[in-house]
């Protein structure tokens, strides 16, 4: 048997504005295990892809262009560095802009079969928590803990919203809720790899609930199984 296969998987998938990054991180602390942002890498992807003038039409050009990225992650004190080729976009990668055309370039198959690698190879002892839209479903579909978060649009885009807002975004409420609703039905309508639950995944509805209660939620699903 593969090694990698017998190291536990925690994966959070759901839309946007569920609290996955900051429940996934909080999750990885307290298990001890690694953590992988996969969106982050289609962040990345869609930064560097447009800086080439790339379009994500261009599929010949895309898959050639897939192969001179190099992505690291790297732990800093309180968040996580993001670098392609050396060149840190840990800032650029978190604007909803760039959310936005993640979402684009990660409808397109061969972009996604490019970044499915790096995706597993993030499977390290002790364990992983790995969050994104289809870690449950096509990435880690053995995974030991599978989680849906969802929470309703009003909740997420007034959460994304105080987010942005901190960062000095200066648009509109509605207008924030009306491009989360597109991102969010282009991600669960495309062909490859959609935003779906997985069958055996647990859905948990967190509009009434806080970052805590979340995580408390799954630490205790995790370490008391047959709850
Ligand atoms: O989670 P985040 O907002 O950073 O993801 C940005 C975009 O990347 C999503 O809207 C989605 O289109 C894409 N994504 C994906 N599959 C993942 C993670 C993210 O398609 N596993």
């Amino acid at each position: 048997m593969n090694l990698a296969t017998t190291v536990p998987v925690l994966t959070l998938d759901g839309p946007s504005g569920t609290g996955k990054g900051t429940v996934g991180q909080l999750v990885a602390s307290q298990l001890g295990w690694h953590y992988l942002d996969s969106g982050a890498i289609y962040r990345v992807f869609a930064v560097m892809a447009e800086r080439a003038n790339i379009q994500p039409s261009d599929l010949i050009g895309l898959e050639t262009f897939s192969n001179t990225l190099v992505i690291k992650f790297e732990s800093r004190s309180n968040s996580i560095a993001v670098y392609c080729n050396d060149i840190d976009l840990s800032e650029i990668i978190r604007t909803e802009s760039t959310g936005d055309l993640a979402s684009l370039y990660a409808s397109v198959p061969v972009v996604r079969k490019s970044v499915l690698n790096l995706q597993k190879q993030q499977r390290r002892t002790p364990g992983l928590v790995a969050d994104g839209r289809d870690m449950g479903t096509t990435v880690f579909p053995d995974a030991k803990y599978k989680f849906f978060l969802n929470a309703s649009a009003e909740v997420r885009a007034e959460r994304r919203y105080k987010q942005l807002k901190v960062k000095g975004f200066d648009g509109s409420l509605s207008t924030l809720r009306e491009e989360m609703r597109l991102r969010d039905d282009r991600d669960a309508n495309r062909k490859t790899a959609p935003m779906v639950m997985a069958d055996d995944a647990k859905e948990i509805d967190t509009s009434d609930l806080n970052i805590e209660e979340v995580v408390n939620r799954i630490i205790n699903i995790v370490r008391n199984p047959t709850d």
